[in-house]
C-alpha cells in the first residue's frame, strides 16, 4: 500500500513506536494502571490508539489532535469493550449463547457496532472466545461456554457482525468496528478457576478445545488477536511465539494486528520471562504482538531493545505496516471523523430496545418447572421478595462500559407492566452480599397474602467478570437463609414459589433446584432484563433458552462437561471400583443444552441416508420433532457424535451441530444436518487431522443428557 509505504519512509522510531502504543482514556476503568494526559501524548505522535473512551465530542477532539496538530496526521485509533451492547446493554454473552441462534448473534454485534461507532469507537475487544468450564473462573460470564463447537459458531457470528461483512463497505463503514477475537488463549483453563491463573494444558486439549474458536475467527476475518494473560505450558501467551508466529500467523494466514491486554506486556516480567521492560518488549515483537496496551513498554524501551540486538527494525516496521494498515482498512485515512459524526444517537431508540428485549426473553433458560409457569392471568397478589427484584445496575453485568443503570427494566417494573390487574409486594429480604438478616421477617409476612412468591437471587454484576473468582460460587451473602425462610413459610401456607436466578455463572444451588416450584436462569439480561422475564413468566413468550455450558451439582465436580473421554472403569453404582464418588452422584445439576418450555417437544431418533460412507461424503440426519404441547414454541435440537474405536480415546460425546425448529401444536417438523466425512476426522498422535475407517454413533438429542439421546450408526470406509 503505497500510502503505508510512504508513511513508514518518513517516520521517526518515536513516532514508529507512537503508533505501537495503545493508552486507556480513564472514561472507564478496565486495569491496574492509569494513564496521565492523553492529548499531549497524541500530539507528540507518541500515542497512536486510545480505548476507555467514548463519546462523539471526545474522540472528535482527540482526534482532531492527531490529524491537525501531528506532523504525519495518522488517525488515532479507538478501542473499547463493547461485549454485549454498547449503551442499549444486551445479556452477557454466556446468555446469549443460550438462545443458541447464530443471526440473532450476528444482529446483536451488528447493533452493538452501530452504536459505539456513532461514539466514536473503531475498534471492539471482542468477541471473546475463551471456552470455559469452570464456574469458579468469573469470566465464564463474557464466554460463549464450554463447547468448541458453539464457540466456533459464536466467533463467526460476532465478527461477521461487528465488521459489518453483510455490507459492500464492510470494515471501512461507519457502522462497523474491528473485532478483536480474545483471550488467546486458554484463558478459561486458568489453574483452580482463578483469573489470570496460568494454564497448564496438553497440545491435544489445545488442538481440540482451545483453538478451533480463534480459527473460526480467523476464517471469519476478524481483523484483531489479544493474547491472553495467561501462560499455557509455562509460556506466557504475550511472548508465546509458536502459538502467535508459527499458529496464528504462519498455520492461519492472520495478517491483522495483535494486540496486547492491558499492562501485559510489562506483567512478562512477573510471570518470570524478561529481566526488565526491555527484554519485555523485545519478548513481545519477537512474538508478534503489534500494539502494547498500556504497558509503556514499546514507546519506552524498544529503542534500548534495538540497541541491545534483541529486536530488528524490520520488526518494528512489520507492525506499525499492520497498524497502519488496520486503521487502513477502517477507513480512518480517508474519514477520520466518521465515526462518531452522525447526529442525534444519543439515548437509545425504540427499535434497539426492542430488538434487546427479543434477544433477553430467547436467553433465559427454564431450569425447573412443576407446572407454575407460565403463571395464571388471574393471579391477583404477588409477594416478590430478594435483593434482585428492584436491581437496576446488576441487571448489565460485569461489562457494560456505556450503559446506564437507569436505562434497566427491573424485574418489579417488568412484572407490573405485564399485570396490571396484580398487586405487587416487595420485599429485598437481605441484601446481595451482606451478613444481616433483619429483613426476612418481612419478607416471610409478605408470603402470607401473597398468591405467588417470586425469589429474585443471584449476584451482584462485579462479582463475575475480570477478577472475580469465586472458590464457592454458590448465592451470595445470605440469600440462602433468605431463601430457606420463604421456602418453609411458603411451603407452611401452600404458596408457589418460582426462583430467579441472575448470575454470570453456574451457580451451585442444588438446594433452590429441590424446592423451588419453577427454577429460571436470567442470567445479567441487560436493559430489557424485566419486561424478557415478565415475557417469560407469564407465558407472552415461550422460552427456548438452552444451556450453554454444564451446569455443576457441586463445585467439587468441576470440571464436569459433556465431551469428557471414556474412562476404563465409566460410574456403576453397582461396582465399588468405578468413576464416581462416595459423597454425591456423578452427574451434573443439569447437562449442557438443558432448558424447558411450555411445549412438549417428542424427538424421533436420528434417520441417515446411509449407513456407510467413504472420505468426500457426506451424511445426510434427518429427526422428525412433533409438538405435543399446548402452545406454540421452539426446539433446539442437537447432534453428537461418537467415534466409538479410534487411534487416539476419543470423546463420549461431540457436538456437530444445532438446529431450532418453531412448530404450533400438534405439528410435526424435520430437522436436517449435513455431516462432512471431514467431521469425523480428529487430531491423531501427531495432532494431525487424520479420519479411520470404524464405526461412529450419530445422536440427537434435547441436551446432552445420556438419557434423552437418541442414536443411529453410521460406518465410515476405508478410502
Ligand atoms: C482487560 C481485559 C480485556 C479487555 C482489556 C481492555 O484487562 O482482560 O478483556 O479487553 O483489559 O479493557
Amino acid at each position: 500500500m503505497a500510502r503505508i509505504d510512504e508513511l513508514l519512509s518518513q517516520m521517526t522510531l518515536q513516532e514508529k513506536t507512537g503508533q505501537l502504543n495503545m493508552v486507556a482514556a480513564g472514561r472507564s476503568i478496565t486495569g491496574p494502571v492509569i494513564a496521565g494526559n492523553v492529548a499531549e501524548g497524541v500530539r507528540n505522535g507518541r500515542i497512536g490508539g486510545l480505548l476507555n473512551i467514548w463519546g462523539a465530542e471526545e474522540v472528535h477532539n482527540l482526534q482532531k489532535i492527531a490529524i491537525e496538530g501531528t506532523k504525519l496526521k495518522i488517525p488515532l485509533l479507538i478501542g473499547l469493550d463493547v461485549l454485549h451492547g454498547h449503551r442499549t446493554v444486551f445479556p452477557i454473552p454466556l446468555g446469549e449463547t443460550a438462545a443458541f441462534d447464530p443471526a440473532l448473534w450476528q444482529r446483536s454485534a451488528a447493533e452493538a457496532a452501530a452504536e459505539a461507532a456513532a461514539d466514536g469507537v473503531a475498534l471492539t475487544f471482542a468477541p471473546m472466545l475463551d471456552v470455559a468450564r469452570d464456574p469458579r473462573w468469573g469470566r465464564v460470564a463474557e464466554s460463549p461456554g464450554e463447547d468448541p463447537w458453539v464457540a466456533a459458531r459464536f466467533a463467526e457470528a460476532k465478527v461477521r457482525g461487528f465488521q459489518n461483512s453483510d455490507w459492500p463497505a464492510g470494515l471501512a463503514g461507519r457502522g462497523a468496528l474491528a473485532a478483536t477475537a480474545k483471550h488467546f488463549c486458554a484463558y478459561g483453563a486458568a489453574q483452580a478457576g482463578i483469573d489470570y491463573a496460568p494454564a497448564d494444558v496438553s497440545a491435544r486439549a489445545l488442538e481440540e478445545i482451545y483453538l478451533p474458536p480463534f480459527a473460526a475467527a480467523i476464517e471469519a476475518g476478524c481483523a484483531a488477536v489479544m493474547p491472553a494473560f495467561n501462560s499455557v505450558a509455562g509460556e506466557p501467551m504475550t511472548a508465546h511465539v509458536w502459538l502467535l508466529r508459527d499458529w496464528l500467523r504462519g498455520l492461519h494466514g492472520f495478517d491483522g494486528v495483535i494486540v496486547s491486554d492491558y499492562n501485559a506486556i510489562a506483567e512478562l516480567i512477573r510471570q518470570g520471562i524478561a529481566g526488565d521492560l526491555i527484554e519485555a518488549a523485545a519478548a513481545a515483537l519477537r512474538a508478534g504482538v503489534d500494539i502494547d496496551m498500556m504497558s509503556g513498554a514499546y514507546a519506552e524501551c524498544l529503542p534500548q531493545a534495538l540497541e541491545r540486538g534483541l529486536v530488528s527494525m524490520d520488526m518494528v516496521d512489520a507492525a506499525v505496516r499492520r497498524v497502519l494498515m488496520l486503521k487502513e482498512r477502517l477507513g480512518l485515512f480517508d474519514d477520520p471523523f466518521g465515526r462518531g459524526t452522525r447526529p442525534g444517537v444519543t439515548g437509545i431508540s425504540q427499535a434497539r430496545r426492542k430488538f434487546a428485549r427479543e434477544l433477553a426473553r430467547r436467553s433465559i433458560t427454564v431450569l425447573t418447572n412443576r407446572n407454575l409457569l407460565p403463571l395464571s392471568p388471574d393471579l391477583r397478589r404477588i409477594a416478590l421478595i430478594g435483593p434482585l427484584a428492584e436491581a437496576c445496575a446488576e441487571m448489565l453485568g460485569p461489562w457494560a462500559l456505556a450503559g446506564e443503570p437507569q436505562d434497566a427494566v427491573t424485574i418489579r417494573e417488568g412484572l407490573s407492566a405485564a399485570l396490571p390487574k396484580s398487586a405487587i409486594h416487595c420485599e429485598r429480604g437481605v441484601a446481595i452480599s451482606d451478613p444481616d438478616l433483619s429483613g426476612i421477617g418481612p419478607a416471610r409476612e409478605a408470603c402470607h397474602s401473597a398468591d405467588l412468591v417470586v425469589l429474585c437471587l443471584g449476584e451482584a454484576a462485579h462479582m463475575s467478570g475480570e477478577a472475580a473468582s469465586r472458590a464457592n460460587p454458590g448465592l451470595p451473602g445470605s440469600q440462602s437463609a433468605l431463601a430457606e425462610a420463604v421456602f418453609n413459610i411458603a411451603g407452611e401456607l401452600g404458596k408457589p414459589v418460582a426462583v430467579l436466578l441472575s448470575s454470570g455463572r453456574p451457580l451451585m444451588i442444588s438446594a433452590l433446584a429441590a424446592n423451588a416450584d419453577a427454577l429460571v436462569a436470567t442470567w445479567f439480561l441487560g436493559i430489557e432484563a424485566g419486561n424478557a422475564i415478565a415475557d417469560v413468566l407469564t407465558g407472552a413468550f415461550n422460552p427456548c433458552g438452552r444451556l450453554p455450558i454444564t451446569w455443576p451439582r457441586e463445585i467439587g465436580q468441576v470440571p464436569v462437561f459433556f465431551s469428557s473421554r471414556p474412562s476404563g472403569r465409566p460410574a456403576n453404582p453397582d461396582d465399588p471400583h468405578t468413576s464416581k464418588y462416595l459423597d454425591i452422584p456423578v452427574e451434573p445439576q443439569f447437562y449442557f443444552g438443558h432448558g424447558l418450555s411450555y411445549s412438549r417437544f417428542k424427538l424421533s431418533a436420528p434417520r441417515l441416508n446411509t449407513s456407510t460412507i467413504k472420505p468426500g461424503e457426506d451424511i445426510v440426519v434427518e429427526a422428525d420433532v412433533c409438538n405435543e404441547g399446548p402452545v406454540a414454541g421452539e426446539q433446539t435440537v442437537f447432534l453428537f457424535l461418537r467415534d466409538i474405536v479410534a487411534s487416539v480415546s476419543r470423546p463420549l460425546l461431540e457436538l456437530k451441530g444445532f438446529a431450532k425448529i418453531a412448530l404450533a401444536p400438534g405439528k410435526r417438523g424435520t430437522v436436517r444436518f449435513t455431516l462432512r466425512s471431514a467431521d469425523l476426522a480428529f487430531p491423531g498422535h501427531d495432532l494431525k487431522p487424520v479420519l479411520e475407517p470404524g464405526e461412529f454413533l450419530i445422536f440427537v438429542g434435547p441436551s446432552a443428557d445420556p438419557k434423552e439421546l437418541l442414536a443411529a450408526k453410521v460406518r465410515l470406509l476405508p478410502d
